[in-house]
């Protein structure tokens, strides 16, 4: 049987250095334990907009749609912000989710014991915490229409952006959703405004239709995304799963970010519907961005790329086992104090460079053996 092939797009920024230490573990995990994929690369971002005027060839499309699973550094930077809208770095990331209908992006939070000090909060609120936020990916008012800066009748102008979303849109995130609680702790938290919008009336009224129809067995909860919010600084061990729409998952998937201690810390996936080989449409990216004030420099931290990997083992190719190998090495690492310079507490220490994170990690794996 052929091998899975896995796309790599490392994109802008910090993409292509951390996406580097993610190229050695594979190659490791194909050396040490005969797991083995056809990895191949392509351009993302601005680093495609260079090379073909767009922030995604069409033909790189057609290969993401055909890859087992697409690996993504980042996007963006500075030196295509004065870019035409229609051709930042963004929308090649966003036409990715958008085709590829990756309706479902799973973005855990979780704390390393040994960052627990870390956190902008107390040690006590995030010590084992343990959450996974559910954000809608392909619709809302990312992709609601219609959309523009348009001329107001008083000369001055207006900009609109549409929130919308169908019964079916919001049932199958709530479907992916109740899936993994039931893998997890058996609880979803649904956030909308439901206050405030229609959406929100029909996102909270579907959510609970999936969840009388399909998963009676699922605890339910419904909050205000603005409360939401409060509660995930307040005491986010109260969560265990929570769902929630593009937008709103976008703000409290950074704000759950920040309870790790580290946005360099998060990994992340993005599924859609099984393709005919049975394994979902997938892209696995790092939350963080592509932080272009310490791009080229070695400082940053590759964890989140790496534990995304560990999400595609998991989530794409059935290897559960060697997921939690890759997880207990680069726990093992952190237990060890070794630290990229986002990690560095005020007690101060020696960072490690983006390589040296890796090299750590190659010994723990080598050690699991
Ligand atoms: C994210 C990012 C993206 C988003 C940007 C880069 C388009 O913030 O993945 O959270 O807004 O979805
Ligand atoms: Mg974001």
């Amino acid at each position: 049987m052929a091998n899975p092939s896995l796309l790599i797009l490392a994109g802008d920024g910090i993409g292509p250095e951390v996406m580097a230490e993610v190229k050695r573990i594979i190659g490791w995990f194909g050396d040490k334990c005969g797991v083995t994929f056809d990895v191949s690369e392509d351009l993302v971002g601005g680093a495609a907009y260079d090379v073909h005027g767009v922030p995604l060839a069409d033909a790189t499309m057609a290969r993401a749609q055909e890859a087992d699973a697409v690996l993504l550094g980042a996007v963006g930077g500075p030196k295509y912000d004065v870019l035409d809208f229609s051709v930042k770095p963004e929308r090649g990331l966003l036409r990715l989710r958008k085709e590829m209908d990756l309706y479902a992006n799973l973005r855990p939070a979780q704390c390393f014991d040994a960052l627990a000090d870390f956190s902008s909060l107390k040690k006590e609120i995030v010590a084992g915490l343990d959450i996974m936020i559910v954000r809608e990916l392909t619709s809302g008012v990312y992709f609601g229409e219609p959309r523009g800066i348009f001329p107001a009748e008083d000369g001055t102008r207006v900009g609109i952006n549409t929130q919308r979303y169908t019964t079916e849109e919001i049932r199958r995130v709530a479907r992916s959703a109740f899936e993994l609680a039931r893998r997890r702790n058996n609880k979803v938290c649904s956030m909308e405004k439901a206050n405030v919008m229609e959406s929100g009336i029909l996102w909270r009224e579907e959510v609970q239709w999936v969840h009388d129809n399909e998963y009676p067995d699922v605890e339910l909860s419904h909050m205000y995304a603005d409360n939401g919010a409060m509660q995930l600084v307040r005491w986010p061990k109260q969560f265990d799963v929570i769902v929630t729409d593009n937008l709103f998952g976008d703000v409290l998937s950074d704000c759950a970010a920040m309870l790790t201690g580290s946005l360099g810390m998060l990994p992340s996936a993005s599924l859609g519907a099984p393709m005919a080989n049975g394994r979902p449409k997938a892209l696995y990216e790092p939350v963080h961005g592509s932080a272009p004030d310490i791009a080229g420099l070695g400082k940053a931290n590759p964890i989140a790329c790496i534990l995304s990997f560990a999400m595609a083992l998991r989530y794409s190719f059935d290897m559960g086992d060697e997921a939690a190998r890759l997880e207990r090495a680069v726990e093992t690492v952190l237990a060890d104090g070794v630290r990229t310079a986002d990690l560095m507490g005020p007690e101060g220490g020696t960072p490690v460079s983006t390589s040296g994170m890796g090299d750590a990690i190659l010994a723990a794996l080598d050690a699991s053996l």
